[in-house]
């Protein structure tokens, strides 16, 4: 691929935290070591084998000013909310929230099989689109897009555009790109994100040298790990001996200023209080 690789530019541990009503999650976007990455505002890795840990789910609470994406592994979260939507996201669907104006919703992990696996991620709106119509782009996993490279990489395509296909999600105004990628042993998988795009990868699985470029074979990063890449035009990982699986993420930064109470983020405390005040009166949705 023509164009400058991205290197390794930050490593996050996942922290552990609770959240909800008593969901334990691994988060790497939203603490204190990387409180945002424009345009991302949040990232949740869930799993356990042990309902306890999720069976609690997030009970009816509302978003403003932002999107949220779901993306089920295995197990089912039932969700409900303001505007009579009503489903279940199970393994390999995923569910693309844009709660602009307001949303009121709820989701809840089922008990059925036991293990709970799955990831969330909070987009931020652009000032312009902050207040826009509530919507849901909710994709069945037999409609998102399977890609089988000829070095045995696999691509499941949520978001964005490779090898000429276009991601089961569209028309997001972060220009957004979201695989779920598997990377079979020493093979090599490379990518184009557009320049100027925030990227990162999570990797869930296995290990693998990440930022590979001509100059260096990479930093060696073992899951689950969050790695930030630094602004170039491509992004090249070689798996370990046992293979790597991990989430390509990328998207368009805002620049613009943030202000965050919990699950509403505008650009000003002015806003946040309206949002309060919204709810307070029962006209937030
Ligand atoms: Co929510």
């Amino acid at each position: 691929m023509t164009g400058e690789a991205r290197t390794v530019a930050k490593i996050i541990a996942p922290q552990q935290v609770s959240d909800g009503a008593g969901v334990k999650l691994k988060r790497s976007i939203a603490t204190a070591t990387l409180d945002y990455l424009d345009p991302f505002l949040l990232f949740d890795h869930f799993g356990s084998d042990n309902p306890d840990d999720y069976i609690a789910g997030f009970p009816m609470h509302p978003h403003r000013g932002i999107e949220t994406v779901t993306y089920m592994h295995s197990g089912v979260v039932e969700h409900k909310d303001s505007l009579g939507h009503a489903g279940s996201i199970a393994a390999g669907d995923v569910q693309w929230m844009t709660a602009g104006h307001g949303i009121l919703h709820e989701e809840m992990p089922q008990l059925r099989g036991g293990h709970l696996s799955g990831f969330q991620l909070w987009v931020n709106l652009p000032a312009k689109l902050k207040l826009t119509k509530p919507r849901y782009q909710e994709v069945a996993a037999k409609h998102i897009p399977e890609i089988q490279r000829d070095n045995g990489v696999r691509i499941r395509l949520i978001a964005g555009r490779v090898d000429g296909i276009q991601g089961a999600v569209r028309e997001i105004a972060a220009d957004p790109t979201y695989l779920d990628i598997s990377v079979p042993a020493d093979a090599v998988f490379s990518q184009r994100i557009p320049r100027g795009h925030t990227a990162f990868t999570y990797v869930y699985a296995g290990e693998g040298q990440f930022g590979v470029n001509a100059e260096t074979t990479g930093t060696h990063v073992r899951g689950q790990k969050l790695v930030v890449f630094s602004d170039g035009d491509t992004v090249e990982i070689r798996a370990a001996s046992a293979g790597v699986k991990f989430l390509l993420i990328s998207g368009q930064p805002l620049g613009e200023p943030v202000a965050r109470y919990g699950p509403f983020v505008m650009n000003t405390r002015e806003e946040i209080q309206q949002a309060l005040e919204d709810l307070r009166n029962g006209t937030f949705v």
